[in-house]
């Protein structure tokens, strides 16, 4: 009965990673990018994975969007094993990927688009995520034009024009400046609990995790390996406004000293 339960929450899980170890292959060695992590990801949880530079969290994420192949263990979705990209994942990634010949209405509509949707529904989905990200007024201009933020819109923007069930961000605000990366912390905020989407976050930032994050993972580096998992669903804000300084104190502190270990 017991084993019953179990293989109903495992299957109901949005990610599911069970002893997963990557290991890429060059010329001259091997590396062990990831050694056997497992964790998971519950449907429409915000979740993210902090951790130093080298510590595979790019790795981990693109097996999580089908772009790479894990050595050994398992990667699911929705209780079925990752076999390659699919439009049940949407990708934001750290360095704006844009197409620079589209509009940015075309760049929503792309997805929509390889669906072979009316155009009518079409304009109807870009007119709706243009206001989500606020950028009604730019939906003729080109991503040449535009500012890092407002780029970084548009890349969340056409991700969800896709309906995906999952969002993998990779870093996704690194490159913005302090101003613009709380407004787009906020704002993924509003659009996460608008569309109830399940996100799986990758930062460095402690801080940055703890706002937004509902569960942390820490992962330690060389080879990449989980450190500890956390609760960070503790009312410590407010909108955007800190509530519990203590408490956010003693948790950032805390994944600061495992960061050193
Ligand atoms: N294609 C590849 N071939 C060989 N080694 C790789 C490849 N991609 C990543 N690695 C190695 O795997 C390890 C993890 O890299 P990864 O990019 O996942 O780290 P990361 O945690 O995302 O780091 P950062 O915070 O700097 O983005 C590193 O040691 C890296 O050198
Ligand atoms: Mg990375």
């Amino acid at each position: 009965m017991a084993a019953e339960v179990e293989s109903i929450t495992e299957a109901q899980r949005a990610i599911d990673v069970v002893h997963l170890t990557k290991i890429y292959h060059t010329t001259k060695k091997e590396i062990k990018a990831i050694d056997d992590v497992s964790l998971h990801v519950d449907p429409h949880e915000f979740v993210s994975i902090v951790g130093p530079s080298g510590c595979g969290k790019s790795t981990l994420l693109k097996i999580l969007a089908g772009l790479d192949e894990l050595t050994e263990g398992e990667a699911k979705i929705f209780g079925e094993g990752i076999t390659g990209p699919g439009e049940d994942r949407g990708m934001v990634f750290q360095a704006y990927t844009l197409f620079p010949w589209l509009s940015v209405r075309k760049n929503i509509e792309f997805g929509p688009r390889l669906k072979k949707m009316p155009v009518k529904q079409k304009r109807e989905i870009s007119d709706y995520f243009l206001k989500m990200v606020n950028l009604e007024n730019f939906a003729n201009a080109y991503p040449k034009e535009l500012s890092g933020g407002m780029k970084q819109r548009v890349a969340i923007a056409r991700a969800l024009a896709n309906n995906p069930k999952v969002l993998l961000m990779d870093e996704p605000f690194g490159a913005l400046d302090a101003q613009t990366r709380s407004d787009m912390q906020q704002l993924l905020l509003q659009i996460w609990k608008r569309e109830k989407t399940t996100i799986v976050f990758i930062t460095h930032d402690i801080e940055e995790a703890i706002f937004l994050s509902q569960r942390i993972y820490i992962m330690h580096s060389h080879p990449g390996r989980l450190a500890d998992e956390l609760n960070a669903d503790l009312g410590l804000f407010d909108g955007s406004e800190l509530v519990k300084p203590a408490e956010f104190l003693k948790l950032k502190d805390y994944i600061v000293s495992l960061l050193k270990k």
